[in-house]
């Protein structure tokens, strides 16, 4: 039996993760998969009610679970990235989910780009370190800035002074790697590749430019190539920009540090045909994880009953092969698979479904086996 714990959140969330716990369903009701979810009351309408964005508690009893299902979270009532910050980073820093693993396959007819071969590029984003770790502000003559990180893994303070004689002022953001940031990262990208039996993975970085951190980072993923046995290649992020457009069929297992990784993961959603496909994890390879569709809380459609479900289904399918059931992820992806071949979709993908129809469709398929 897996104890869940379900988020559905704000808009879109709620239908969206109606959806795919049908779904779920479904696959408990023709595998040997149980389970039992707590829902969880996060989101705006209890913010705007009570202030509370997360309460001490429930981070625990978050972590006590087996796996996060969660919708997504925003709202045009509230100042933007009161409830993102507040709610998704913070959960994704307290239950330290530092890889964001991010799909990107081709295999349904609504790729943008017509490919002979299919592309499956997995993306592993580094999702606490590098330049998104909070570490700027300003400094001007004779001045001081404080800045101050504080991780699992460390306490940082770095103090910068400016002297008076230099008549300028400086903005600063600190991009910063630390060893253990990156074995962990480095060595969780070597075995996502091994479980896939591929052979190579793919370090995305600037080095050539960036050279102190990224040359770090360069040289501990070498020692864990080596450790591996795995062959380790290496892409410059403008290259690899193009390279997704030109010939995404060649990549694999691909690890890309954090801002990088947040640019290139929205243009592999577009690549995969857009927001309503794309699903995602924050991964604690040690603990608990997190799945949610890569898309917001939609302000735009919500309630309008037209969203698109299928992501959040593929992030049904991700938690499933995260939980140790990879039949049961497969059953959800080829009902999936069946469900785009058949253009029973919903309006962003120029279907006439509604949410609900294309749930139904999916889980008749997985009842259908
Ligand atoms: P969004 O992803 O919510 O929507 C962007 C566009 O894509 C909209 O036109 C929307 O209607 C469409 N769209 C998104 N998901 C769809 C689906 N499943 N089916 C059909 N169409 C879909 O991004 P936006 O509008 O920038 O942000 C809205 C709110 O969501 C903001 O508060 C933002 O901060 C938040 N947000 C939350 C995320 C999360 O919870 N992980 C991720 C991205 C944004
Ligand atoms: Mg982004």
């Amino acid at each position: 039996m897996k104890h869940l714990a379900l988020i559905p959140g704000d808009g879109i969330g709620k239908d969206v993760t109606d959806a795919g716990m049908q779904v779920l369903d479904a696959v408990s009701e023709i595998s040997s998969f149980n389970y039992d979810a707590e829902l969880f009351d996060i989101g705006s309408e209890r913010y705007l009610a009570s202030g509370t964005l997360l309460e001490a508690g429930e981070i625990e009893a978050l972590r006590s679970k087996d796996a996060i299902y969660f919708g997504a979270i925003g709202d045009p009532r509230v100042r933007p990235g009161v409830l993102e910050q507040g709610v998704l980073l913070r959960l994704r820093s307290a239950l330290d989910q530092y890889i964001n693993f991010r799909p990107v396959t081709s295999i349904h007819p609504y790729v943008p780009l017509k490919r002979e071969t299919d592309f499956d590029i997995h993306f592993l984003r580094e999702n606490t370190e590098d330049f998104y770790m909070g570490m700027g502000g300003r400094v001007s003559s004779g001045g001081d800035l404080e800045l101050s990180a504080s991780r699992r893994m460390y306490d940082l303070k770095i103090s910068l002074h400016l002297d008076a004689d230099v008549e300028e002022d400086f903005a600063v953001e600190l991009g910063l790697l630390s060893r253990k940031g990156v074995e962990r990262f480095a060595e969780y990208s070597f075995r996502h590749a091994e479980s896939l039996g591929q052979d190579r993975v793919t370090l995305v970085d600037k080095a050539n430019v960036c050279t102190g951190i990224y040359g770090f980072q360069r040289e501990i993923f070498k020692q864990k190539a080596k450790e591996h046995d795995m062959e380790l290649d290496f892409m410059f992020v403008d290259a690899m920009a193009m390279a997704m457009i030109t010939r995404p069929e060649r990549y694999g297992t691909v690890a890309v540090p954090n801002l990088f990784g947040d640019i290139l993961t929205d243009l592999g959603a577009q690549l995969q045909g857009g927001l309503g496909l794309g699903a995602s994890g924050n991964i604690n390879p040690e603990g608990v994880s997190m799945f949610e569709p890569i898309h917001g809380s939609a302000p735009d459609i919500a309630g309008k009953g037209i969203a698109n479900p299928i992501a959040a289904v593929m992030a049904v399918k991700m938690m499933l092969d995260n939980l140790g059931c990879p039949e049961e992820a497969e059953m959800v992806r080829k009902a999936v698979s069946g469900c785009l071949a058949e253009g029973k979709v919903t309006p962003d993908l120029g279907g006439k479904l509604n949410t609900w129809q294309v749930a139904d469709d999916i889980a008749a398929r997985i009842l259908k086996g």
